[in-house]
């Protein structure tokens, strides 16, 4: 065979390869190193060059090198196709070399993860779940609880209105009502949610937060109950040893009131956490209930507060605002 008619072979083997062109990986780098490689067809038909005539030889190594060429833009086009195929989920190459997809975790975010304990632990004595709405009107947030038509709290500084009579609530003590109203005496409730207030924001106050509220009404029931509820509550979120201290407070729906710190180890001073007291036999009557037959007492805490003395957070910023390099820590 003389070398044309070599070359004329190699051409017609490789184009009849090519038509039923590999997808693996390995058939493709095995078909190249077969025509293209340094001991494949086209080079072993350059070391026949020395045979040819010298007339012959400059046409003959045109045409190899023509030929050359022609298998190369063959060869890349083909796997240009292949690899648009392989993106449109048409073939099954695969690049192992490509680094893999690595997958991130989610996790809870820490204040719903605090917010379940809370609930685990009142649940554990007794506390039933339920939730209200978050807006409302004055009477749920204010009047029923027997804030007065002047009080401050009322003002356009604390509680953002939506209108006159409609307001993001400030706190969940208007579940309370709701749920004094639609339920007979006795009961035993936690309310958690959010709530709104117009505040200064600082590193422990923000315009959004949550609480959780408890309310027990029954035939008797003490200040020694509601104190041993709380302590109860305080040792099982904080262990044993936590700094804990009753402060005597105010509020219009509870008498006698008190306030709860917890010593913040970090900053070195107390922290306020929750404010509770005896309901007022006022509020009891508003509701329709007998205040000589029916006693309570109520609290409301602060869940962020309480999950930055526990995961030693120290602003409550931190919670709003998704940062991945706070959340991916707990
Ligand atoms: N609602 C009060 C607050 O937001 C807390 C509280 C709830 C106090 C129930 C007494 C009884 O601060």
């Amino acid at each position: 065979m003389s070398i044309q008619e070599q070359l004329e072979s190699v051409r017609n083997n490789f184009l009849a390869d090519i038509e039923s062109f590999p997808t693996s990986q390995n058939e493709i780098e095995n078909l190249k190193s077969k025509y293209l490689g340094r001991k494949g067809s086209v080079a072993s038909l350059f070391s026949l060059l020395g045979q040819a005539s010298e007339t012959e030889r400059p046409q003959i190594g045109q045409d190899l090198n023509n030929l050359k060429k022609e298998l190369s833009s063959l060869f890349s086009s083909k796997i240009k196709e292949s690899l648009s195929n392989l993106s449109s989920g048409n073939s099954s190459y695969k690049d192992f070399t490509l680094p893999g997809r690595s997958q991130q975790n989610g996790s809870i975010h820490i204040l719903e993860k605090t917010m379940t304990e809370i609930k685990d632990i009142f649940k554990s004595i007794g506390f039933h779940i339920s939730y209200g709405p978050e807006i409302d009107d004055e009477y749920h947030n204010f009047t029923a609880l027997n804030v007065p038509e002047h009080h401050p709290a009322r003002d356009m500084q604390d509680t953002f209105f939506i209108n006159p009579e409609t307001v993001l609530r400030s706190h969940t003590s208007n579940v309370q009502i709701h749920l004094m109203e639609s339920t007979e005496p006795p009961l035993k409730f936690i309310v958690p949610g959010r709530v709104y207030r117009n505040e200064t924001i600082s590193y422990k106050s923000y315009c959004l937060f949550h609480q959780v509220e408890g309310i027990y009404i029954n035939n008797n029931v003490s200040f020694a109950e509601l104190k041993g509820c709380i302590e109860y509550f305080i040792t099982q979120m904080f262990g044993q040893n936590k700094k804990m201290r009753f402060r005597p407070s105010f509020f219009p729906f509870t008498e006698p009131s008190a306030e709860v710190d917890i010593w913040d180890d970090e900053r070195k001073q107390w922290m306020e956490i929750l404010g509770c007291g005896m309901v007022d036999p006022s509020v009891i009557s508003n509701v329709g209930y007998d205040p000589e037959q029916w006693k309570g007492y109520a609290f409301g805490m602060g869940v962020e507060r309480i999950a930055m003395l526990k995961y030693k957070i120290n602003d409550i910023r931190l919670f709003y605002n998704g940062d991945l390099r706070f959340l991916d820590q707990f």
